[in-house]
């Protein structure tokens, strides 16, 4: 018996094609932080599940530039689709970067996408909410995620960046594919249709960029476009890389945010009651539910260096997925209530939803914004919001949340 199987199983600790994962992936991964904290499965990955060694893992150096070269879980598939080539999608964007390129388009890409341009953002954002609100009150029953969850964080990061509206259903199309090559995808259709997205949208951003350079406005992409330090400034193919990762990052996530965060309120009528008595709990509510159900589930490292980690040493060039969902409920770290939501637990944001170390998320103040946005202003204009109908999950693995939430604002 190899370590990775336990006695009377047969199939492999983590299995994210079972049954049921994507609606509620948290029992396989309390097994795994239990019984094999660090686990080599048997295609080839290791996964990482407590707290403590997400966290080390993360701040440990080891890299994301070579899951672009590495041999990954899923090869063997690329191999046969692609020949000797590997798809490269995004692989310029600093999310794809080790130190020291990392460090110089994150310096580059943060001159432009500052803390007080994104605090700027409050009123266009609360405007847009509560629009969105208008409508929902209007209706009565909607499904929360196509008329809030999903619109708004989309409608924010394509403003910021000054996306003509023309060009809005079509990157909503693309980026939406593209957002699929950070799930385990084992669809040789699918990979080829990741690849033409990221090239359809490269283009379409390269139009935006050029036409940007002519027209310079007061937008993200104009400030990319001058972002500068010490002479060195983003070239065009590292600027379009920037803008994808924006685009995606900017509202794959949140969506998973807005729309997990309102289910789960929903689901504990008293926690979702407490910020309906007091608005002033919501910034923390933001933290606690980026915690109890992470927008992205995992994050994936290649080591350079053989690690030794609670004991286990993972070789050199393993292919390492560290599952922040996991560590946000590790009782080792958070107690014996780990599973529960509560929206006034102390230290919640030191979730790892975020990531940690040098990649740590760029957006993190957009999306906190965006939440509080969002939770302040829908406890206090529907206290009565309740579930209405049945869940669908979006079948995704890592950027996982509801792809229907049915609600009804009438108790
Ligand atoms: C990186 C999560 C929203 C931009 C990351 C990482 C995580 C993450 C986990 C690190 C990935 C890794 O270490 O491999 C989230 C979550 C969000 C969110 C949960 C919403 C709830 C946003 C938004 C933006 C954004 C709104 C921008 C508009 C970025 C960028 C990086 C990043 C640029 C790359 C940072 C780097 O590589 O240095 N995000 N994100 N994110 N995120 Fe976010």
């Amino acid at each position: 018996m190899s370590e990775s199987t336990l006695p009377g199983q047969d199939v492999p600790l983590f299995n994210p094609f079972a049954e049921g994962f994507a609606e509620n992936p948290y029992p396989q991964y309390a097994r795994l932080r239990d019984e094999a904290p660090v686990y080599e499965h048997p295609l080839g990955f290791w996964t990482v599940t407590r707290y403590a060694d997400v966290s080390a893992l993360l701040r440990s150096g080891a890299s994301v530039e070579e899951r672009n070269v590495a041999p990954g879980p899923l090869s063997y598939l690329r191999e046969e689709v692609y020949g000797d080539r590997s798809p490269r999608v995004g692989g310029l964007s600093m999310l794809d970067r080790d130190p020291p390129d990392h460090t110089r388009l994150r310096k580059l890409v943060s001159k432009a996408f500052t803390p007080r341009s994104v605090q700027a953002l409050r009123p266009r954002i609360a405007e847009l909410v509560d629009g969105m609100l208008d409508d929902i009150a209007e209706r009565g029953r909607v499904d929360l995620v196509s008329v809030l969850a999903f619109p708004l964080p989309f409608a924010v990061i394509a403003e910021m960046l000054g996306t003509p509206p023309t060009d809005h259903l079509r990157v909503r199309e693309l980026s939406g594919l593209l957002v699929r090559s950070l799930e385990p995808v084992v669809d040789p259709e699918l990979l080829r249709a990741i690849e033409d997205a990221n090239t359809e949208l490269g283009e379409i951003a390269a139009d935006m960029i050029a036409w940007k350079r002519r027209n310079p406005a007061d937008d993200l992409l104009t400030a990319l476009i001058g972002a500068e330090e010490d002479g060195d400034v983003l070239d065009d193919d590292e600027l379009i890389a920037q803008v994808l990762l924006l685009y995606i990052a900017g509202h794959e996530t949140t969506v998973n945010l807005l729309g997990g965060g309102t289910l789960a309120l929903l689901r504990e009528p008293s926690q979702y009651a407490a910020l309906v008595r007091d608005p002033a709990l919501v910034p923390g509510a933001v933290e606690e539910l980026l915690r109890y159900d992470s927008p992205v589930q995992e994050s994936r490292r290649i080591t350079l260096e053989p690690m030794t980690i609670d004991g286990v040493e993972i070789p050199k060039g393993a292919f390492v997925m560290a599952v922040l969902a996991s560590a946000n409920r590790d009782e080792r770290y958070w107690g014996a209530d780990a599973d529960r939501l509560r929206v006034d637990r102390e230290g919640a944001r030191h979730h790892v939803s975020f990531g940690a170390g040098v990649h740590h998320c760029l957006g993190a103040s957009l999306a906190r914004l965006e939440g509080e946005v969002v939770f302040e202003r829908l406890a206090s204009r529907f206290p009565g919001l309740r579930l209405d109908g049945d869940v669908e999950w979006n079948g995704r693995i890592n950027l996982r949340g509801p792809a229907v939430l049915p609600v009804s604002t009438e108790p």
